[in-house]
């Protein structure tokens, strides 16, 4: 394991089995609907590319880019779109896929929007959620695992940029980041 990995949270088996379960769960709730899978870049990548093939219904993918504004942005919930989708929402079921939610901001941000652009219903597949971060109420309507308020890295979960490759779930060492 690389030196700056405190403890693996899940190996790549419970990844997977993991999603094959959300991925039945998808299908069978949007078996007649008009699925619309929205990635939020670059985090949600290995998730959402492993989500699609376990969902079996037709369907189209799309990522979206988003970032803060300045520093403090995430205190306000403010979110710039760097790369919009390709396809309208309108009368569509959008399911905005997600490696992990902290504040909560960046979701809230992107339901609002895509109500307002008519999507017929809005819904979140978020891998991890860290809970006790969340400074907005939401439901999430799938969801892997809830984590504690640590520093997490791999399967698309970056610190730094790096570790995104790791097809496991680990920590940080706290000397990593502090
Ligand atoms: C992370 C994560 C979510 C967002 C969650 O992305 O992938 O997109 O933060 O935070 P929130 O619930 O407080 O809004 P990040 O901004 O690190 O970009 P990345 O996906 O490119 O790593
Ligand atoms: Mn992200
Ligand atoms: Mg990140």
């Amino acid at each position: 394991m690389n030196k700056a990995l405190k403890e693996i949270l899940f190996s790549e088996e419970e990844i997977r089995a993991k999603v094959k379960e959300l991925g039945k769960e998808i299908t069978h709730d949007y078996m007649d609907k008009d699925l619309y899978v929205v990635g939020i870049l670059k985090g949600s990548f290995i998730f959402m590319a492993d989500l699609v093939r376990e969902i079996s219904l037709p369907l189209l993918v799309d990522f979206m880019s988003v970032s803060s504004y300045g520093r403090n942005a995430k205190s306000n919930g403010e979110v710039k779109i760097l790369k919009d989708l390709d396809f309208s929402v309108e009368g569509r079921d959008v399911l905005i896929v997600e490696d992990i939610i902290d504040s909560g901001y960046t979701l809230k941000y992107i339901e609002q929007m895509f109500k307002t652009r008519g999507a017929n219903s809005v819904k979140f597949a978020a891998f991890l959620d860290k809970k006790e971060s969340r400074k907005v109420e939401m439901e999430v309507h799938y969801k892997g695992y809830e984590v504690p308020n640590d520093f997490i890295v791999g399967y698309g979960l970056d610190y730094s940029e790096e570790y995104r490759n790791l097809p496991y779930i680990a920590t940080l060492k706290e000397e990593v980041y502090k």
